[in-house]
């Protein structure tokens, strides 16, 4: 069997989170790869609504495993939170929630010099989510990291060795700070980890595939925040792409299926960095409002925009993307007409190519296509799509080159439509 991987294909919050849990059934195991509680994803159904920061998002679908990977960074305190909530609204995860023992901790002085950082920075700050991801990220790679297995290997030398590291850094930043209420969470969220099991899951899954199990690689943040690709500096630390996968799980090229490629019927950003197709307009502020598009764990408002089609082509390539997967497009609803940006203005020359860098000079050309003017937040099958909305189904497919499998109406688990088109 392969693992197949779902991501995001714009700057993140595309809908990765709900569309995990609608594919969930058909999955022995979904494992997050990437990222940490800079993650928000959202889940709702039976009239319950759930966001989950590092737990993946096949929790609530019955008995199936789910798998923290080596590739994530888990701060204790959060993680404690989000099992706790989790478990307070009935939902028991002891029996199913494995963590890799490779998964990197985030240290509470992460978190501290996530915000020294971003304060050095000033008005050129990326806008983190401040949650440590990459301090914790530049320990990983400079060697310095610890890890979920280390939590039984003279652990605590180790961990003060790390804060007396880190302390220095902060004088050096001349960032002030009180750790005690930091580390008493922490310290108490390292004994929820321990209550799971601790596992070598690159040895767990490749046995899983082997046994002919199916596996849901669940990506965090999107493309166009990957370290590599994406629009750096204003990126978060990790690969998110569809390679990020194999070295974030341990599964070799040769074993990944299908890449389901998730993105908004529109555009959206948090924090800093460039965004050529964002409406700083009241069209911007109508997504907004109608999208509610706030984020989900930091409550930030989202900056919105119309889609980018340049941006989008440049993911589905890096990631491979086998199908995709277009949400909230009941959003657009009520507008009279949608535009789809197909080009870039660079210079007075226009391009179909993601620049190296994106400045003010950058601007959008657009394509008009007439708004659908329907509620189809109801909707239950394709055959009720009206006609505008097919027009603008088939001219993006046209400009991607891949088709749309599923369309999400409405936040809903049940306002999911998959399409059974012939590829
Ligand atoms: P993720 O990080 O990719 O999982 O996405 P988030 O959960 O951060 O943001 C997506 C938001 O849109 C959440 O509030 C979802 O409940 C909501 N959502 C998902 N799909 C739809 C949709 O089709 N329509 C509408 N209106 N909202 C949706
Ligand atoms: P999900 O998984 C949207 C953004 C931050 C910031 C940049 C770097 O819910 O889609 P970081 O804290 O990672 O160092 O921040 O990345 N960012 C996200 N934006 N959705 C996310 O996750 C994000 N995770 C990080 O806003 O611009
Ligand atoms: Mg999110």
């Amino acid at each position: 069997m392969k693992t197949d991987v779902l991501l995001g294909l714009q700057w993140g919050d595309e809908g990765k989170g709900k569309i995990v849990d609608v594919l969930t059934p058909d999955y022995d195991i979904v494992a997050r790869f990437q990222g940490g509680p800079n993650a928000g994803h959202t889940l709702e159904f039976e009239g319950q609504k759930y966001v989950l920061r590092s737990i993946p998002s096949g929790i609530f679908q019955g008995g199936k495993i789910n798998i923290i990977g080596n590739g994530v960074v888990l701060d204790p305190a959060l993680f404690k939170a989000e099992v706790e909530a989790l478990e307070a609204s009935g939902h028991d995860l002891t029996q199913r929630l494995y963590i890799s023992r490779k998964a990197h901790l985030i240290l509470p002085t992460h978190r501290l010099l996530d915000a020294a950082y971003e304060a050095q920075k000033g008005v050129g700050k990326i806008g983190t989510t401040g949650k440590g991801i990459g301090p914790a990220y530049t320990d990983k790679i400079s060697r310095n990291g610890l890890r979920i297995g280390d939590l039984d290997y003279n652990f605590e030398v180790k961990y003060q060795a790390a804060i007396a590291r880190h302390k220095t850094l902060l004088r050096q930043l001349n960032f002030e700070y009180d750790l005690a209420a930091l580390e008493k969470d922490w310290l108490e969220g390292i004994e929820s980890i321990k209550r799971f099991k601790r596992i070598d899951s690159e040895h767990f899954i490749n046995k899983a595939l082997l046994e002919g199990k199916n596996i849901l690689a669940e990506g965090a943040q999107g493309t166009m925040l990957d370290i590599d690709f994406g629009s750096y500096p204003f990126v978060t630390s990790s690969n998110t792409i569809a390679a990020g996968a194999c070295t974030g799980l341990g599964v070799a090229p040769s074993k990944i299926g299908e890449v389901y490629g998730i993105f908004k019927a529109y555009c959206t950003r948090v924090g800093s960095g460039p965004f050529p197709s964002e409406l700083l307009d009241e069209t911007g502020q109508k997504m907004r409002d109608i999208g509610q598009e706030y984020g989900s764990v930091t409550g930030r408002p989202r900056r919105c925009g119309w889609i980018d089609l340049v941006a989008l082509r440049y993911a589905i390539q890096i990631d491979g993307v086998t199908h995709l997967i277009m949400m909230k497009s009941d959003v657009l609803d009520t507008f009279d007409t949608i535009k789809a940006c197909v080009a870039y203005e660079i210079d007075g020359q226009e391009t179909e190519d993601f620049p190296f860098e994106i400045n003010d000079t950058v601007k959008p050309v657009y394509v008009e296509l007439a708004g659908w003017k329907t509620d189809m937040t109801k909707m239950q099958s394709e055959d009720e799509f009206p006609e505008e909305f097919n027009a603008y189904l088939s001219f993006l497919e046209e400009v991607l080159g891949v088709n749309i499998k599923i369309v999400s109406v409405g936040p809903d688990r049940e306002q999911t439509i998959i399409r059974y088109k012939e590829e």
